[in-house]
């Protein structure tokens, strides 16, 4: 068989919980700012041992279980991720944990839109016969990466992991998709590197550095979102030769509340259709997509052959969109 279905779904987030009013003892804020800009009331926080290891293995091994395999019958592991435990990759790690012995491992970076764009990829080992169990992770512990200091940013992430089994069969239940980049906006958007030189011999040197905190431009990112999630989501349906009112669930990256409202608002979905747990967890960038649409399953709202449709946008500037049947 070549056709993609969504066979299990699992995820997982950290023990501890910060909420707003511990953040107004960190920076100037409050939490009426917070949750009537961002609909964000807490979020969890990643501390050791926890990792994005440990994270992704939990949400795996529940995937895994949901879709009624073995780790070892996996072929291929996809992490979308931007915050590694290990810069060289993360994915051959959450293969050692979970005992996937067979399957090949790599991360792909993607930023907020990791998730939808690991779900296209996965796909087409799929469908062209090479692989025929897949497991897609998304995670992100973006709380490594922000300013604690920085009220603008601070305020809106979190972390977690979430993941999904795909298996080949006889029906193709990924029905459309659409996958954009936009470079020349990478500005708005960035955790950069920055280093200085360092003279290793006379005219040759090196660059010494870090990584530095998140930067965003939050009035870019919140018109980029709000104007082109709509469109990509309009160009998967096209191709899936379906139209809004087939669609039972929209599950779009969380990155808040407000983005949430306006992209349902102008694709005229109703709000009982919106799929939301950004309150709980804020932007947890890779991981929002499928733990959101793990939540929603385990609580049994989305069901066997519901129509979703997902969105992922963020840093890159990157953007996409995936319309499948449970
Ligand atoms: N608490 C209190 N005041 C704050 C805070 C805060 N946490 N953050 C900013 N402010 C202040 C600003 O300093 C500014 O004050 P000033 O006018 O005195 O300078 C004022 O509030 C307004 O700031 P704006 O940035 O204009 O606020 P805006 O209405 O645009 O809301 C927000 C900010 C919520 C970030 C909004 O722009 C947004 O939602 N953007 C999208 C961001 C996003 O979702 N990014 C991630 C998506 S991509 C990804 O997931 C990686």
């Amino acid at each position: 068989f070549n056709g993609v279905a969504i066979t299990g779904s699992g995820s997982a987030v950290p023990a501890t919980t910060l909420d707003n009013k511990s953040l107004t003892q960190l920076v100037e804020t409050s939490d009426e700012w917070i949750t009537t800009r961002t609909g964000i009331s807490q979020r969890r926080l990643a501390l050791p041992p926890e990792s994005l290891t440990s994270l992704a293995t939990t949400a795996s091994q529940q995937a895994i279980a949901a879709a009624g395999i073995n780790p070892e019958d996996i072929d291929l592991i996809l992490l979308a991720t931007s915050t590694p435990d290990d810069l060289f990759g993360n994915a051959c790690r959450i293969q050692a944990e979970i005992g996937a012995v067979k399957a090949v491992a790599f991360d792909l970076t993607a930023a907020c839109s990791g998730f939808v764009f690991g779900l296209v990829t996965a796909a087409q080992y799929i469908r062209t016969g090479v692989y025929q169990n897949v497991l897609l992770i998304g995670g992100d512990i973006l709380s490594r990466w922000v300013d604690w200091q920085d009220r603008r940013t601070c305020v809106l992430f979190g972390d977690g992991a979430g993941a999904i089994v795909l298996q080949a069969s006889q029906s193709d239940r990924l029905l459309g998709f659409s996958l954009k980049s936009d470079g020349t906006q990478n500005h708005y958007l960035n955790i950069g590197y920055e280093g200085s030189a360092q003279e290793l011999s006379p005219g040759i040197n090196v660059t010494k550095g870090t990584y530095q905190p998140i930067s965003m431009n939050g009035k870019e990112v919140y018109r980029f979102a709000v104007q082109k999630v709509p469109e990509v989501i309009d160009k998967a349906l096209f191709a899936a030769n379906l139209t809004v009112g087939h669609i039972d669930w929209l599950v779009l990256h969380q990155a808040n509340q407000r983005i949430l409202n306006a992209v349902a608002d102008r694709l005229n979905i109703p709000e009982q259709k919106l799929i939301s747990n950004v309150a709980n967890y804020g932007n947890t960038s890779a991981a929002s997509i499928p733990l959101a649409l793990d939540e929603a399953v385990r609580a049994g709202k989305i069901q066997t052959n519901d129509i979703i449709a997902t969105s992922g946008f963020g840093a890159g500037l990157s953007w996409g969109a995936a319309i499948f049947q449970w």
